[in-house]
């Protein structure tokens, strides 16, 4: 113990002592600057004072006034969910049962053996994004063969960075023929077929993120053959289920096909834009397993991965989708909306082009209204994005992706005008 005298002369000490401590140095000086974020664009588009500018750029839909859109479901689900009164208690670390189980079904379809048989595993997840950081875990842990996912060129920017912090080795297949403004099938056909045997395939099961580019029925069938030639690990994105057609089982073809054909796949769902509660988190993640054994050994490896990540999922989002999936009133009137949300898009892009026709445009837009789902891959080339941005004040990505979500019936025509005058 110190003596007073002591504590006296240390406090005497002090001032002096503080006067010449110094910040110490800190641990992030050497941290790099990252390059700006894709909100770049509506930075940009913020900082534009033109009346009429148009923003297509953000992956959200949007309603004819150009604004965000709450689904009356949604809304609805919401009041039900607050009345209940519900406690804010932990969920288990696979989530809310009642919206898995739900989620399964809306995925894999009321006739699913798999589901019948109870063997999918499947936890809830942080949307579609968390969805494939856990698929991208599980495969890096117990993948049994090369620990490399093969995603299609282009794909969802995220992608890539999402499988490489998951640790595995991201390779690309190609899907976009740029002559063509549409699917590269022989490519891509081709490209699987020359992979390792056991190689893991991202697939868009719909809507595909940025082309806006799908499969037919048929293409995916050959591709379904090929996949599993090749003895490949199938990992479907599902981000869009009802939003590419309208319909939730139309959009579900590929994946239930796989699985008719014997495949055993991995699949990540979103609840974000067939039910707009982006910010919600609400997603799922899933494995078709051999048998209900092997489900219950993977479905424990599941909640040793998810466990040390975040613990457990948000309850709040789940019980909104979990409302609607599970109340047949509430559902039917979710399907509608979600066909509402679809039909918008089908006809922003019809008039688009019909705009861009009647202007005397001598270019082919057919393929603006041959893609399905939120984007549109309008061929324009980088100058062509950026004359659209400074002379328009027109905003979208480089790449030439437009979100149609951001089209309404006010703003079509002069798009279509600014579109004819970059391209001529
Ligand atoms: C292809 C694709 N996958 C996954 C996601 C993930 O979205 P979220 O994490 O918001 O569900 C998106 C979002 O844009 C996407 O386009």
């Amino acid at each position: 113990m110190l003596s007073r005298t002591a504590i006296r002369q240390l406090r005497a000490q002090a001032p002096k002592l503080r006067v010449q401590s110094v910040r110490a140095a800190s641990a992030w000086s050497q941290v790099p600057q990252g390059p700006p974020a894709i909100l770049g664009i509506t930075e940009a588009f913020k900082a534009d004072s033109h009346p009429e500018k148009i923003n297509l750029g953000v992956g959200a839909y949007r309603d004819d006034k150009g604004k965000p859109y709450v689904l009356p479901s949604v809304d609805e689900a919401e009041q039900q969910v607050i009345k209940k009164k519900l406690d804010k208690e932990y969920a288990g670390i696979t989530g809310v049962p009642a919206f898995t189980k739900a989620a399964a079904l809306l995925a894999y379809g009321p006739d699913s053996a798999a589901i019948k048989e109870d063997r999918i595993a499947i936890t809830q997840s942080i949307s579609g994004t968390g969805a494939l950081r856990i698929g991208g875990a599980f495969l890096e842990r117990h993948y049994p063969g090369a620990k490399t996912i093969y995603i299609p060129t282009p794909s969802w920017a995220n992608h890539n960075a999402v499988f490489k912090d998951s640790g595995l080795k991201v390779e690309k297949y190609r899907y976009y023929n740029k002559d063509t403004i549409g699917l590269d099938f022989d490519g891509m056909v081709e490209d699987i077929k020359n992979m390792p045997k056991g190689s893991i395939v991202l697939l868009h099961a719909c809507a595909h993120n940025p082309t806006g580019i799908d499969p037919t029925e048929e293409q995916w069938r050959k591709i379904s053959d090929v996949v599993k030639e090749g003895g490949h690990f199938p990992f479907f994105d599902m981000a869009y289920q009802g939003f590419a057609s309208g319909d939730t089982d139309k959009d579900a073809f590929a994946l239930r096909h796989f699985i008719k054909e014997g495949h055993l796949p991995a699949l990540c769902q979103s609840f974000a834009k067939n039910m707009g509660l982006y910010g919600e988190r609400v997603g799922a993640f899933s494995i078709v397993c051999e048998d209900a054994a092997e489900k219950k050994r993977v479905d424990s490896q599941i909640k040793i991965l998810v466990r040390p990540l975040y613990s457990n999922p948000p309850v709040h989002g789940a019980r909104i989708a979990s409302t609607i999936l599970n109340d047949p009133a509430l559902n039917k009137q979710w399907l509608g909306e979600v066909k509402g949300m679809a039909d918008r898009i089908i006809t922003m892009r019809a008039l688009l082009k019909e705009n861009l026709e009647k202007l005397g445009s001598k270019h082919d837009w057919s393929h603006i209204t041959s893609q399905i789902g939120m984007f549109a891959y309008t061929g324009l080339k980088p100058e062509q994005m950026d004359q659209l941005a400074k002379e328009c004040s027109v905003y979208a990505t480089k790449d030439g992706r437009i979100s149609v979500a951001g089209i309404t019936s006010g703003n079509v025509k002069r798009l279509a005008e600014s579109i004819y005058k970059v391209t001529g």
